[in-house]
């Protein structure tokens, strides 16, 4: 049966319990409009761990655009009933005073980690991600916690969290969970109609393009070029960004070798909503 709780303090007496008992804890944070990908990380959670807790909570801190947080799709009632059919047992949804009774003054730096990609375009964004997963941790204290492969970035940042600050939880990256024309589930999905859902397909089609072209040892400024050249031609979609880089480090690679495993990531708008996506290879 899945409980409900909204309160830091009655999830820590439930945690308790279940650390009485010796049952091991999986935690899966997510922002809630909860989708297949999400369902894939309970899924994964429920088989590694005795107890899944998953958290929903809009993270303002890490929104560095006001109308971004105000649009973010909210859909608590279908969250909670898509939840109680996956076997996960508590579901965490705090409020923002809940979270933020004291607004933090510590402030987070990811190092060179805030100046790439992501970084580079939502300035402050992982400053409100770290702060909101290590507090998600430290009230959870979860053995293991899921993340998904589309927010690659996102998860390279809470590995360094979680190593420079010795948090003892195990982090798991779950793959990319797809609709069939290639488009990344993710919840801000909810806001195009089937049509342009549709044109977001060209996202993973043009990450799949650079993948051949890199495969034929196409020169990596080659490839960059062919895929800005790829979104020139097509309308309704604004390519943000798109890069090669190391799938560990996330650094771009001056020469490329084979068995180089790599990440091609891009942001792009389609109708307003910014989505991203990646894929890994390796050469
Ligand atoms: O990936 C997300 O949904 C969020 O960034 C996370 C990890 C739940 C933190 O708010």
């Amino acid at each position: 049966m899945l409980k409900v709780i909204r309160r830091k303090s009655i999830l820590k007496e439930a945690v308790d319990e279940f650390r009485k008992s010796n049952l091991s804890i999986g935690l899966v944070p997510t922002m809630g409009a909860l989708h297949k990908g999400h369902i894939s990380l309970i899924e994964m959670s429920n088989m590694h761990y005795d107890v899944t807790i998953a958290t929903i909570f809009v993270n303002p801190t890490q929104f560095n655009n006001t109308e971004d947080l105000a649009k973010y799709p909210r859909n608590e009632e279908t969250d909670i009933a898509l939840l109680s059919k996956t076997g996960c047992r508590v579901v965490f949804i705090p409020s923002v005073d809940e979270i933020y009774a004291n607004p933090p003054l510590i402030t987070l730096n990811f190092g060179y980690l805030e100046h790439i990609m992501e970084g580079k375009h939502r300035s402050g964004h992982f400053n409100g991600v770290g702060l909101v997963v290590a507090k998600l941790l430290g009230i959870a204290r979860p053995d293991g916690a899921y993340f998904g492969q589309k927010d690659l970035q996102q998860f390279r940042i809470i590995s360094r969290l979680v190593s420079d600050l010795d948090i003892p939880v195990q982090l798991h990256l779950a793959p990319i969970v797809r609709e069939e024309n290639g488009l990344a589930m993710s919840s801000r999905n909810e806001r195009l109609t089937a049509e342009q859902r549709q044109l977001a397909g060209n996202l993973y089609k043009s990450l799949s393009l650079s993948s051949d072209l890199l495969f034929s040892g196409v020169p990596q400024q080659e490839v960059k070029l062919a895929v800005y050249d790829f979104f020139k031609a097509l309308d309704g979609v604004d390519l943000e960004y798109f890069e090669i880089v190391d799938f560990e480090t996330l650094e771009n690679i001056p020469s490329l070798n084979e068995g180089d495993q790599l990440a091609l990531c891009l942001a792009a708008y389609v109708a307003g909503v910014r989505l991203i996506d990646n894929l890994v290879i390796e050469l």
